[in-house]
């Protein structure tokens, strides 16, 4: 039989509490971030605490933790800003992404560092990163602080998508074709496997 080790969540300290989410709740999405500071520099940032959360309107949230009690870049650039644009991290683009966790000094852009071919806003005035298949446009919509206060969840609502015609075929994104990756528990990061095919269930089969 298989033996289990049970932890009390309630007392754990934050550092074994973060090991072990980012490997039990795998693999996760990742948004690469783009967001402009108030002298318009760009930087861009991936992070995988990420998901969507409503589809009337469409919103996406993303917990940005913060670093030596400072808001990250891409933190501060949403709050100045509200607004932020997310952009899909795929196989073609992970290595570029990867890049952009490094730590660059608050107005020093990534973009500009890595040579990120940029594309300009349409709704908002972030611009999108033009490798990416799919970037969305968001206005910030909630700024919900949690827990004792490392945490920070900030809820855009997606004003533009934007979706390459080489995955987009007018209706529907083919999430296969994009081969996007996933964060598991670092340093790995995961690529589609198997796909498995099973048609959506109204009624529990009888
Ligand atoms: C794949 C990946 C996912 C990440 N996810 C998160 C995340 O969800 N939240 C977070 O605060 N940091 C996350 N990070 C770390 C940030 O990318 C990193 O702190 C970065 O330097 C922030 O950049 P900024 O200061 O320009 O915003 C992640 C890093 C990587 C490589």
């Amino acid at each position: 039989m298989t033996e289990f080790v049970s932890i009390d969540a309630t007392t754990l300290a934050t550092t074994d509490a973060y090991r072990l989410l980012i490997g039990c709740v795998t693999p996760r999405p990742i948004a690469w971030i783009t967001t402009v500071d108030a002298q318009g520099v760009v930087n861009a940032a991936p992070f995988s605490s990420f998901n969507y959360v409503a589809h009337s309107p469409p919103m996406l949230a993303v917990n940005i933790g913060s670093r030596e009690g400072k808001l990250k870049d891409t933190a501060q650039n949403i709050v100045e800003s509200g607004e932020f644009t997310v952009n899909a991290a795929t196989e073609s683009n992970m290595e570029l992404m990867h890049q952009c966790s490094a730590e660059y000094p608050p107005g020093v852009s990534e973009v500009e560092a890595l040579g990120i071919e940029l594309l300009p806003g349409t709704k908002v005035r972030t611009p999108r990163i033009a490798c990416s298949p799919i970037q969305m446009e968001c206005r910030l919509e909630q700024v919900i602080k949690l827990g004792r206060g490392l945490n920070t969840l900030y809820i855009g609502e997606i004003v533009a998508f934007h979706l390459s015609t080489d995955i987009y075929d007018g209706r529907s994104v083919d999430s296969i074709k994009m081969r996007p990756v996933a964060r598991m528990g670092g340093p790995y990061y995961a690529a589609l496997g198997e796909i498995f095919n099973r048609p959506a269930l109204a009624k529990p089969p009888q």
